[in-house]
């Protein structure tokens, strides 16, 4: 075990631990394959949080589901949250100027917008070589602006693609134009707008759940170029991007979106990027030659249970024994086979459900619910907490010292009394001898850290006030030493009370 090695389970036939380093394989492009609820998704979190803990990786995550964030939030990580209502954005025309290999940009941005404009005209065969001549002639004007002076100001938006088309004087130029209007001024624009999200998180997840049918492989792919440009500029940076797409056949399905993650199957290894495609659907990785390449440049295979004719398929593809098949045959939750290279591992990986990280990466409906309810009970108790901080900071902000009081006194402990006493007898009135300290009701909010709500506090014996700013209290060692007084002091406003210290309590 050396280095950035991580845990993937137990060899299910002699136990030990495998502990594998993807970087180290020719192509370390990786697929999680399995049936639904064989736990797939839940094996990409358990390696982001290992890759999390044990490397320096950079993680990207494409979230068609919205399954992710728990987790992603756990770990510190950034959500983008895209759906047509949403104030998240991501720019598609977004470029860095070392994007391409060459000196010129544009090179591999192209391809991607040639990709978009494919998917957004929907049409069977692609864009005509016309419609491609035009696009790429548009593109230098698009960008001249950025790259002569490359602030985020001057990003190019869908928009400006879309003018500088209706300029042309081709009818294919107005073709391509009058399908992305509804992209740009209708209402799909969700993405013809400027980022404007952080996006140098070490971790950040695109959650895309909520972007409909029609939008979502649009959504895809642009979160596939925007891991291509952090791909880029975290290769001058030395550090490695690994990429993860859940529901990976959505992208599969699509000649367009297809053709674009090929090329970054392809791609990404020189770059330093490391992407894992997450799919229950093996027939769709096999749909054509052009894409089984994604499974010829995948070394890392984390097969969990199949259906009996993927097992066929798979067995054909892999090479596999039938007994090897037989770990990928009704396999629990968690189990199934290890492809690393030449190497076939049958792994057992049992996730103690007892853990916390666990909730945050379950799927199971009745598991999620009971997270949502925990989390919102833990929200409504912070908003109740900080409603009474602020409340208390009214107070003590409105009080003003009346006539007579000295004008420091708001520097004092300032404090409602919760519960007024009756107006009490005259052998209520204590001797200072007999004072009793008399017990504390802090908001709430205090009672974590500090001294329970209700705890009697020691009387600390210095003359200087006691200032009592919300929050501060863990240092603060503080007291009360005078009874709050039966009396308001001031009959205009009999709310207020204040304690300050007695000469007889004050240690010399
Ligand atoms: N290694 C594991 N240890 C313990 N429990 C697991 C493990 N893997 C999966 N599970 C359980 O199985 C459930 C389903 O897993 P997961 O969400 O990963 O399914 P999936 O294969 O991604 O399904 P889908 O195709 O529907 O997205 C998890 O919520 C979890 O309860
Ligand atoms: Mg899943």
């Amino acid at each position: 075990m050396e280095g950035e090695s991580l845990y993937y389970g137990l060899n299910a036939l002699s136990n030990n631990m495998i502990m594998v380093d993807r970087k180290k394989l020719k192509n370390p492009n990786g697929l999680i394959l399995g049936t639904p609820g064989s736990g797939k998704s839940f094996s990409a979190k358990r390696e982001i949080c290992n890759v999390f803990f044990v490397t320096k990786d950079d993680v990207i995550i494409c979230d068609p589901e919205g399954e992710y964030y728990p987790l992603v939030h756990a770990l510190g990580g950034q959500v983008i949250h895209i759906a047509p209502t949403s104030h998240d954005y991501i720019n598609p025309m977004d470029i860095n100027l070392d994007y391409s290999d060459d000196d010129n940009p544009l090179g591999f941005k192209s391809d991607f917008i040639l990709s978009l404009c494919e998917l957004i005209m929907g049409s069977r065969n692609g864009i005509e070589a016309e419609e491609k001549s035009v696009i790429d002639r548009c593109l230098p004007i698009v960008y001249q602006k950025y790259f002569e002076n490359p602030i985020p100001e001057n990003m190019p938006v869908l928009g400006d693609l879309y003018a500088t088309l209706r300029a042309q004087s081709e009818v294919q130029a107005q073709r391509i134009a009058t399908a992305l209007e509804i992209y740009v001024n209708g209402s799909l624009k969700v993405f013809n707008h400027r980022t404007n999200v952080e996006l140098d998180n070490r971790i950040v997840c695109f959650d895309i759940k909520d972007l409909g049918k029609q939008l979502k492989k649009l959504g895809m792919l642009i979160v596939q170029d925007q891991v291509w440009n952090r791909v880029t500029l975290n290769r001058f940076a030395h550090k490695s991007t690994r990429y993860y797409v859940d529901e990976f056949h959505l992208l599969l399905k699509e000649e367009q979106t297809a053709a674009y993650s090929v090329e970054i199957w392809k791609r990404f290894r020189k770059w330093g990027g490391i992407p894992t495609g997450i799919t229950q659907n093996i027939k769709d990785l096999l749909a054509s030659r052009e894409i089984e390449n994604i499974f010829e440049n995948s070394d890392f295979i984390y097969m969990l249970n199949q259906a009996s004719g993927d097992r066929q398929i798979l067995a054909k593809q892999l090479n596999i024994s039938p007994y090897q098949l037989s770990y990928v045959t009704n396999s629990g939750e968690g189990e199934g086979l290890l492809f690393y290279g030449n190497i076939i591992i049958p792994f057992k990986d049992r996730f103690d459900k007892n853990l916390k990280l666990y909730a945050y990466m379950t799927t199971k409906p009745e598991e999620v619910q009971k997270r949502k309810e925990e989390e919102e009970k833990a929200e409504a108790k912070a908003a109740q907490e900080e409603e009474a901080i602020r409340a208390f900071r009214r107070r003590t902000e409105a009080w003003q010292p009346a006539d007579g009081e000295p004008e420091d006194l708001k520097q004092e402990v300032f404090l409602e009394k919760k519960e007024r006493r009756p107006a009490s007898a005259e052998s209520d009135v204590k001797t200072a001898a007999e004072k009793e300290v008399p017990s504390l009701k802090l908001p709430e909010a205090f009672g974590t850290k500090q001294a329970a709500p209700t705890e009697t506090v020691q009387p600390r014996r210095s003359k200087k006030p006691f200032v009592w700013t919300p929050g501060e209290l863990e240092d603060e060692e503080y007291w009360l030493d005078a009874d709050l007084p039966e009396e308001p002091l001031d009959e205009e406003n009999p709310d207020r009370h204040y304690i300050l210290p007695d000469d007889d309590d004050v240690e010399n």
